[in-house]
């Protein structure tokens, strides 16, 4: 505890994230009376800048530290292992300094493809993985050690494929539900028969809970953090073709080889394009193309087996699937990215309405009394105290 406050303070870095936001949003709505959450950015604090970290962790003392950051999936070498590897094990060091429980999230790309993988079947280090994948496996490798070692109190999730509604970049399974959307897949990327592993962003802070109130049980260990069915790709991209209502894509399924062609063609365009001053990147989950053709299903036994009781065993991503597309179609259409759900998906305010043709008629309403789109604030006590000095 700390010595200010009766509440007990964590930090959780990345909570501008897809994963950090719904940790942030649960901490922050479950228990505000017994938990007081920090979650700086990385202008405030970067995992790259070891005094960053040092001046903030110095000031607020944490009972408890969440890292779920990371740089672009895509990061140079530098980046990846500079915030995903050493801000990791930094962290871990502030953790043992203060003998204070660290929660690492980590993910499925540490380990191999395919059927019930477990948490013990690690991929092997070695230079081939992607800079990603290295990254996540080194922090892995050094925290068990300094577990070992010096009795690091650590725990680390290793999500699979994340669906959720906090996502602010497209990325992950929000980018395929965006090409889909934007029908920017004419066919399909994947082999029919083939499965992934999907977890849920919002049980993840209910296990993250759990586990930071069962140190005895969690601490030193590693969970694969998924829910219990496997999605076959095929039929996910059918079933959001169906809900959106479109065709593509068609049902024509590439193969990998090819893909890989196609790949390859369009990194030559790109690369020619630079050369006439012309800037575009490959989307950066070009990276997974094998992992669209090949299984993934991770064994969730562990999971099953500890304390922890999963409040909604049944949900998939299936269930939440209607949500999460009308969140992100009508996200995505009113910052122009994509057209034409519109009507079905997003329901456009009269004032936001009027903001867009008669933007004059709307103020003249505001002004004259007849609408107001503000807020009350007159529950807020006045300010007291006298102006400072800036
Ligand atoms: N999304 C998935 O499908 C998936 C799958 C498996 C595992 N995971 C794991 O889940 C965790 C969170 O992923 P995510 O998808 O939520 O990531 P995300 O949405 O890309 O968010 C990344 C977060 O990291 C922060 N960050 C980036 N550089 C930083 C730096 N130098 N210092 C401090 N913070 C920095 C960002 O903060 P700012 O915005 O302030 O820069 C942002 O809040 C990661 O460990 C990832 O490996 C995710």
């Amino acid at each position: 505890m700390t010595q200010q406050s009766n509440k007990t303070r964590g930090i959780i870095i990345g909570g501008s994230g897809l994963v950090g936001g719904s940790l942030v949003h649960y901490f922050n709505k479950c228990c505000p009376d017994n938990i007081e959450i920090l979650s700086p950015n990385s202008k405030k604090m970067s995992l790259a800048n070891d005094g960053d970290i040092k001046r903030y962790v110095a000031h607020w003392k944490p009972d408890f530290i969440v890292n779920s950051a990371i740089t672009a999936i895509d990061s140079d070498p530098q980046l990846a292992y500079t915030i995903n590897y050493i801000g990791a094990v930094n962290l871990a060091k502030v953790a043992l300094k203060f003998n204070i429980p660290y929660i690492f999230i980590s993910s499925a790309a540490v380990l191999p493809s395919g059927k019930d993988i477990s948490e013990d079947q690690r991929l092997r280090l070695e230079p081939s993985l992607s800079n990603y994948a290295k990254s996540k496996l080194m922090s892995e490798l050094t925290l068990q050690r300094m577990h070992e070692q010096d009795g690091l109190d650590f725990t680390a999730i290793r999500l699979a494929i994340v669906y959720g509604k906090h996502d602010h970049k497209i990325q992950g399974f929000h980018r395929l539900l965006y090409s889909i959307a934007d029908q920017a897949m004419p066919l399909f990327l994947t082999a029919k028969g083939v499965r992934h592993s999907y977890t849920n962003a919002k049980k993840v802070p209910l296990f993250i809970h759990h586990a930071l109130k069962n140190r005895a049980e969690f601490s030193g260990q590693t969970y694969n953090f998924a829910d219990s069915q496997p999605i076959e790709l095929v039929h996910l991209i059918q079933t959001i073709k169906n809900y959106l209502n479109i065709k593509k894509p068609r049902n024509i399924f590439l193969p990998l080889r090819i893909a890989k062609l196609g790949a390859g063609c369009l990194k030559l365009l790109l690369k020619t394009l630079l050369q006439i001053g012309i800037e575009a990147k490959m989307p950066a989950e070009l990276m997974f193309l094998n992992q669209f053709y090949e299984s993934q299903t991770l064994d969730t036994t562990k999971l099953k087996h500890s304390s922890f009781v999963d409040p909604w065993p049944e949900k998939s991503i299936y269930s939440r699937l209607p949500e999460i597309i009308e969140y992100y179609i009508s996200r995505w259409e009113t910052r122009n990215l994509i057209s034409g759900f519109n009507d079905e998906f997003c329901v456009t305010r009269k004032d936001i309405q009027q903001f867009v043709d008669t933007p004059e008629e709307l103020l003249r309403q505001i002004h004259g009394g007849e609408y107001s789109p503000f807020s009350e604030f007159a529950e807020l006590e006045e300010k007291q105290d006298q102006p400072k000095n800036l």
